[in-house]
């Protein structure tokens, strides 16, 4: 995916949730809202590919997986407590007239742009 596209409404995306959408290319993506910043990650915990939108989101910033308790850092997408060794990918995302826009895929533990 290299241009943003629209893949959520704002208000399906409450803070502290997580919700499961697909891009127009079939990508799985996790959006979560982190005390009202947006993040999306791909949707596949790196341990056992575990679904991270049936996770948890803590105050934190983290998302836990609900299977063996990885957690991953919602912003960047990496590992912040194993099992898991690898980081999840992130995505640049933008929110833009009440949607959320996902972007291109960023390096493995990057911050977005600010
Ligand atoms: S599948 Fe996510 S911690 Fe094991």
């Amino acid at each position: 995916m290299t241009a943003f596209e629209p893949l959520a409404d704002l208000a399906d995306l409450p803070e502290g949730a997580l919700l499961a959408v697909r891009s127009s290319a079939g990508e799985a993506i996790c959006l979560a809202n982190v005390k009202g910043r947006v993040s999306a990650l791909v949707d596949c915990c790196t341990h056992a590919e575990f679904p991270l939108s049936d996770g948890v989101i803590h105050a934190d910033g983290t998302v836990e997986c609900v299977w063996h308790g990885a957690r991953f850092d919602c912003a960047t997408g990496a590992v912040c407590k194993g099992p898991a060794v690898d980081g999840v990918v992130a995505y640049d995302v933008r929110v833009e007239g009440g949607k959320i826009l996902v972007g291109p895929r960023r390096p493995i533990g990057a911050e977005a742009a600010r």
